[in-house]
């Protein structure tokens, strides 16, 4: 069987990689429709060998797909995806705006399948922030062998996942800065060539910001809220690319050698151990740094406590933002 399939937001970083990631998948297309923004009415994008024409959301046809992406952002997702859902087809959400829906499947595939079950609730299926998706990946198969009591992260994200505006600010920016012309911030609320932002998002009350919330509650909705989570989002100036820095505490006695041997056996999952030589380099292809291959880097090495690890999860070319 082949469906008929919609990317809204097909303009975009993540809408681009979408068609790319199908290609590769060879994902079962019958038809491949763009959709986007009024101001992207018959831009022309990329699909297979040839070029498709962008259709407008506010006039597209949803009867006539059967799968439809949306990665166009939180507020389109809210205004859209239940729409499209009713109208027939099942979205599959990239955004924020219905991940803690008890009537959403939040999903990672790796992780909780089984969760689809839910999908026709509302017609939509939300998959979890970048960030979050790449570290339940890794969490998932220790979990399932040791119990994670407490898991403390800090992430380095790349300006990627603040979408194209992010990564056009990062180049103009490092430009500017060599050039002494204009470096001053507008996406992001600082400069962030050359420095490192250690907040990403507003602030709550609590004083964590809306980033870091994101990454506990998805965690604790796909895999277990048991789980005591501590959470420091940072975003850094590297183009694509997320990395992690996880340190876990568990219930029951794990070493370093079975760990990584249940990663190694673990789907999404690709081991470089940070001791190798591989492991110390994580160099990327300068053409396509950190982007482009399926499966998230995992390194690991022991902290000196009583049932700890500690996982660098490098960007891994993870397709992460
Ligand atoms: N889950 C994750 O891991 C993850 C990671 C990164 C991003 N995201 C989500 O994906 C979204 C897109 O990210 P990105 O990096 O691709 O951003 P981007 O490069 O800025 O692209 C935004 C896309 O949304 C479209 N769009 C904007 N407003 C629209 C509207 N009113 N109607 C229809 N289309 C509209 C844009 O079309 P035009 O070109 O016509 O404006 C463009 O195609 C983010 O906002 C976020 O919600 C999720």
């Amino acid at each position: 069987m082949a469906y008929n399939v919609a990317i809204v937001g097909a303009t975009g970083n993540v809408g681009r990689e979408m068609l790319t990631i199908l290609e590769e998948l060879e994902f079962p297309v019958a038809g491949m429709h763009a959709v986007a923004s009024r101001k992207s009415k018959g831009v022309e994008v990329a699909w297979k060998d040839k070029t498709i024409k962008c259709e407008v959301i506010d006039s597209f046809d949803w009867s006539k797909v059967d799968i439809v992406l949306m990665s166009a952002g939180g507020d389109v997702s809210r205004e859209w995806s239940e729409k499209i859902g009713k109208a027939g087809p099942i979205v599959i959400d990239n955004s924020s705006a219905f991940r803690k829906d008890p009537d959403v499947p939040l999903i990672v595939p790796e992780v909780n399948p089984d969760a689809i079950k839910d999908a026709r609730k509302k017609n939509i299926i939300a998959n979890p922030n970048c960030s979050t998706a790449q570290l339940v990946v890794a969490l998932k198969p220790l979990h399932e062998a040791a119990k994670i009591r407490r898991a403390v992260v800090s992430t380095y994200q790349s300006v990627s996942g603040a979408g194209k505006e992010g990564m056009d600010e990062l180049w103009n920016q490092t430009k500017a800065i060599y050039g002494l012309g204009d470096a001053s911030p507008k996406k992001f609320p600082k400069q962030i060539a050359f420095n490192v932002i250690p907040f990403i998002g507003s602030f709550r009350d609590d004083g964590y910001t809306d980033e870091e919330a994101k990454m506990w509650d998805e965690t604790h909705k796909m895999l277990d809220p048991a789980i005591k989570l501590t959470v420091t989002c940072v975003r850094v100036p590297v183009f694509v690319g997320h990395s992690e820095a996880v340190t876990l505490e568990f219930e029951k006695p794990i070493s370093p050698d079975e760990a990584r041997a249940i990663l190694r056996d673990a789907p999404g999952v690709l081991v470089i151990d940070g001791q190798s030589e591989e492991g110390r380099g994580l160099e990327r292809r300068p053409d396509r740094p950190a982007a482009g291959r399926d499966g998230h880097d995992q390194a690991q090495k022991r902290l000196p406590v009583d049932r700890g690890l500690m996982i660098p999860l490098p960007p891994g070319e993870g397709r992460t933002a």
